[in-house]
């Protein structure tokens, strides 16, 4: 039978139960919370709980495996898709120690796992008795030893001036010898060197001669994993609100991908519809506050007879907290067109 791991987007947590399946983890004292939260714009308000930012150390994807106690990160690097929108992962190990990682049901990449992540010892090592011969001509070009420099080369930038005399009352007793003063020389050709040509017995880079790794015996069992029982999140995040949910572990690769297309393939229109909705009424939001703070700036210059109060700034930029039970009772089309309310509930979610 053929074995799979796919991670998606099932709703997996309910809205009250999933504190009982998931453990916050206490090897570290210093942890994030986790909080339920469908993020700022999602296609479904309770079945859409996915990541909105993606972003393992240098944006890629890493797959790390573990092999006989040891951990192993993926070789090849595979790109993460950096944008707020919820994306799916899945991982696929085929029992034949191959693999393939898809993103939005699409494969990014493939290929045997022996390969790409350094499990076993290589195959084939630089053999230890071989040494690159002394004489070994790895020059691809040489200065042409039959080049000569020219008989009327010239070879000084400066010369003394012929028109130069020694002064009359010169004394050399006193003076030392007498030296005209230096010009340059017109015939200066710069300083010679032999042309260069191709070697004529280059032989080429010399390749270090491999043989078969002593080390190295294939593992039929690459890939087995047993008992998967536990599924774990460990997250490391510089900037909070990466939203994660919807896991599946099944053996059944297409089923996996249906599974995919009738989660996050329904909802990730919606979703992005909402998010650049959100966006722009977020802009929209800023603008407004902007241009107020202008206005209460300008009113304050003015302001030379000292009416102004500060009272007059508490209220601003609080906004009317929507109760959680609204939420859950708007239906779809009032979500695709949030008022103010849902802008300013969407906001304290910020958090994970
Ligand atoms: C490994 O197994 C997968 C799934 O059965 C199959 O598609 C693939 O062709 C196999 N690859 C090799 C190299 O046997
Ligand atoms: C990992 O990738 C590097 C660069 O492509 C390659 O030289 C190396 O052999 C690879 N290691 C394994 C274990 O595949
Ligand atoms: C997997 O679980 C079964 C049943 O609990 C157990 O018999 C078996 O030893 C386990 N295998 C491994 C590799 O842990
Ligand atoms: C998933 O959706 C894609 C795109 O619509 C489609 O090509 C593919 O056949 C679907 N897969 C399954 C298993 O339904």
């Amino acid at each position: 039978s053929s074995f799979f791991i796919c991670c998606f987007f099932l709703p997996l947590c309910s809205v009250d139960g999933w504190k009982k399946r998931w453990v916050q983890s206490k090897h570290q004292p210093d942890y994030g919370q986790f909080q339920l939260s469908a993020g700022k714009f999602y296609g479904h308000v309770e079945k859409d709980k996915g990541p909105d930012i993606c972003g393992f150390g240098n944006n890629i994807v890493q797959v790390i495996l573990q092999y006989q106690g040891k951990y192993h990160a993926n070789n090849k690097t595979i790109k993460c898709r950096i944008d707020k929108d919820t994306h799916l992962y899945t991982l696929i190990i085929h029992p034949n120690a191959t693999y393939a990682v898809k993103i939005d049901n699409e494969q990014v990449t493939a290929g045997e796992l022996e390969e790409d992540w350094a499990f076993l010892p290589p195959r084939k090592i630089k053999d230890p008795y071989a040494r690159k011969p002394r004489k070994w001509d790895e020059r691809l070009q040489i200065e042409d030893p039959e080049d000569k420099k020219p008989e009327d080369w010239e070879d000084f930038e400066f010369i003394p001036d012929p028109e130069a005399k020694k002064p009359d009352d010169w004394n050399e007793a006193i003076d030392g010898e007498w030296e005209g003063p230096l010009i340059p020389n017109l015939k200066y050709k710069g300083q010679w060197k032999p042309r260069i040509i191709d070697n004529p017995s280059y032989q080429g880079e010399w390749i270090h001669p491999e043989i078969d790794n002593p080390e190295y015996k294939p593992d039929p069992t690459l890939g087995h994993y047993y008992n998967i029982s536990v599924l774990g999140l460990d997250l490391w995040q510089v900037k909070s609100g990466s939203i994660f949910d919807n896991f599946l572990l099944t053996n059944d690769e297409e089923f996996a991908e249906e599974v995919g297309n009738k989660t996050w393939g329904v909802r990730k229109d919606v979703e992005k519809q909402w998010r650049e909705l959100y966006e722009e009424m977020e802009k929209r939001r800023q603008e407004e506050e902007a241009k107020k703070k202008k206005e209460k700036e300008k009113e304050r210059e003015d302001d030379i007879w000292g009416l102004y109060t500060e009272e007059d700034e508490e209220d601003e930029g609080e906004v009317e907290e929507e109760p959680e039970d609204d939420r859950q009772t708007q239906d779809d089309s009032e979500r695709a067109f949030p008022g103010r309310n849902a802008a300013a509930h969407v906001d304290q979610k910020d958090e994970l």
